[in-house]
């Protein structure tokens, strides 16, 4: 073991803030992150032991207890849900004789449910040992135990199991015909920083990330910002559920990204840009990798780019389970090899970004644009759109539709011309932010995407007539309490207590006291949390609330409160050994228990 630690402290020149990625070597090289493994990377970072431990134990792809040689993780967003992915995990883990979340007795296998792994489109879907494996049936669930079962390595599983699909349905700018490579750069060079700032400004480029904050003032800030070096880094961490388009845009068009983050690094002034991958999309990340060699090697990037003294390279990072790490901040901390806990802010990144310097935070898609707007200029991207909204919008659609997968749209469309494009224009409702924003009922489908009405991240997923929606509030409501990180009080308790309070309607213990106390925690939460995930975490479960009050309703089972406790039930053991099911061996309030138990 100290000589395979020893090659890959090494590798990462034993410098601390690669802990992440150091992690990930070790994990990839023994399976999992002993103890003396942790140890000795301490020693050889430099860092105290309690430190590395801190971001061993933030990270939820990272395994400080054995996990089997097989590690699968079901997808648990809502989409997948629908198409059958707790059945699918609770029939493997009956044929695999085991508990969710536990290691099996002979060290081989565990299973366990995780986070929107971004396949939406083609669920229900998992990860094994980090490779997705899409369209999962029931057949397959028994093929893959018998494969677990017989110690079969992965790379002899059925090869059409690990196909992940692009599955491209609406083309406009950015997922038209891809532009050759050299023509961005080339452009960008000839019209130098600050005329590229000038057609950033021009196009009204926003963010497409979520907040829509503008392009062209963040890259003025970082550019103006006192610094010794500055940094381009690309959000690829995708974690909000039901998203999926940077998935899709990486594979397809990674060509548009890297040319986009050489325009942003010109336009700053940077030398070196960190792609941050989210770790459930590590199946790309050799293929992106070897593309960036070929363009260093096609002098496309990297030293002296097309011999015009332009130097700028990129790395890629890989995160390690954590939804936090999509907030730009948070993110900044995991390149630091820090635990993900947003930074309170200000000072913002573009002055305090990377290793204290200035750095510009920008997601996939703004940043893929930004190579168009240098090559085709500004005035050309403000032409497409709306007035406070320019461009197109590349959106991920799934859930009720008949045709799930990536749409690009040119802002301003309606809802009702997207739903009936996909195939879903009996929907009852769609959320338009993954789990984090508004849900508009079938009345408002004639909004239109843009950020002067519906402002999207680019999740769109939509729910039948069929569907209960108290199932997608559920959900999401232990989303947030699995991704909280913990930092601050009102989003580390208030998520926890949403998803007991959910679970207690689920359980048919529900009270109108119980639904008052949802939305406090609602209107405590967007005030009092740190970050954007608390603020937004209950914007959703709060919009169904307000729209479809029936489907809440249908879950009170009494006016008066009840404890979320059965102890009725909790006591009903007690009954069976001691053979009584009187009265007096029952709670009184709880007389029709007392009938089913009374029942032969
Ligand atoms: C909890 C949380 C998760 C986020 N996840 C992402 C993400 O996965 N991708 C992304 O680009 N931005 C995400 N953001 C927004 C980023 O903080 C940041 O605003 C964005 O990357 C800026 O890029 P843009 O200006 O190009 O939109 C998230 C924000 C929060 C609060
Ligand atoms: S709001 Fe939630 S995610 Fe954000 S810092 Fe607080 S605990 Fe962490």
């Amino acid at each position: 073991m100290t000589a395979t630690l020893e090659a890959i402290l090494d590798r990462h020149a034993r410098q601390a803030h690669r802990l992440v990625q150091i992690l990930h070597d070790v994990q990839d090289a023994l399976g999992w992150l002993p103890p003396e493994a942790l140890a000795a990377v301490a020693r050889g970072t430099g860092w105290p032991l309690a430190r590395v431990q801190g971001t061993a134990n933030f990270y939820s792809f990272f395994h400080t207890q054995p996990a089997g040689e097989y590690r699968v993780r079901f997808s648990d967003n809502i989409t997948d849900r629908m198409a059958g992915s707790a059945e699918l995990m609770a029939q493997l883990c009956r044929q695999l004789w085991l508990e969710p979340g536990k290691l099996s007795e002979d060290g081989l296998v565990s299973v366990d449910a995780t986070s929107c792994t971004g396949l939406c489109d083609q669920g229900p879907d998992l990860l094994v040992n980090g490779r997705a494996v899409t369209r999962m049936t029931p057949q397959r669930v028994d093929e893959m135990a018998g494969l677990i079962r017989e110690r079969v390595p992965l790379d002899a599983w059925p090869a059409d199991w690990f196909v992940v699909e692009d599955r491209i349905c609406r083309r406009e700018l950015l997922l038209d015909d891809p532009v050759a490579p050299g023509k961005v750069l080339r452009a960008a060079l000839s019209h130098g920083a600050e005329g590229v700032l000038g057609e950033i400004l021009r196009s009204g480029l926003r963010g497409r990330g979520g907040a829509g904050f503008s392009t062209h003032a963040k890259w003025r800030a970082c550019r103006d910002a006192p610094g010794q070096t500055r940094y381009v880094v690309c959000n690829a961490d995708e974690g909000e559920p039901g998203t999926f388009k940077d998935r899709v845009l990486l594979s397809s068009r990674f060509d548009a990204l890297i040319d986009g983050m050489c325009v942003a690094a010109l336009a700053v002034g940077a030398s070196q840009g960190f792609i941050y991958l989210r770790a459930e999309y590590r199946f790309l990340l050799e293929r992106l990798r070897r593309r960036l060699s070929q363009r260093r090697a096609a002098g496309l990037l990297g030293r002296n780019i097309l011999g015009k003294g332009f130097d700028f390279d990129i790395e890629i990072h890989l995160g390690a389970g954590a939804y936090i790490c999509g907030e730009e901040s948070a993110l900044i901390e995991s390149l630091e090899g820090k635990p993900g806990k947003p930074r309170i802010r200000p000072p913002f990144p573009v002055t305090h970004g990377y290793m204290g310097q200035p750095t510009i935070v920008n997601n996939v898609e703004t940043l893929a644009l930004a190579g168009l707007i240098a090559l085709r200029g500004g005035e050309w991207f403000r032409g497409i759109g709306t007035p406070a909204s320019s461009g197109t919008k590349v959106l991920s659609v799934s859930g009720d539709v008949a045709r799930p997968g990536i749409y690009e749209v040119p802002f301003g469309v309606t809802l009702a011309e997207v739903l009936a494009e996909a195939g879903g224009s009996d929907a009852q409702a769609v959320t338009t932010a993954g789990a984090a924003g508004p849900c508009l009922a079938a009345s408002e489908f004639d909004r239109r995407i843009c950020f002067e009405d519906v402002a999207t991240g680019g999740s769109i997923m939509v729910f039948g007539p069929q569907r209960d929606l108290f199932d997608v509030a559920h959900n999401f409501a232990h989303f947030f309490q699995h991704e909280s990180c913990g930092f601050c009080t009102p989003c580390r308790v208030g998520t926890s207590v949403n998803a007991r309070l959910l679970d207690k309607l689920a359980n048919g213990r529900g009270s109108p006291y119980d639904l008052d106390e949802i939305r406090r925690m609602h209107h405590l939460m967007q005030g009092a949390s740190h970050c954007g995930l608390g603020n937004t975490a209950t914007v959703a479960i709060a919009d169904l609330m307000d729209k479809f009050p029936a489907t809440f309703q249908r879950r009170l089972a009494t006016p008066d409160y009840e404890p979320a406790f059965d102890l009725d039930a909790a006591l009903s053991q007690a009954r069976q050994l001691t053979g009584r099911s009187d009265a007096g061996a029952h709670l009184q309030s709880n007389q029709a228990a007392m009938a089913r138990e009374a029942r032969p």
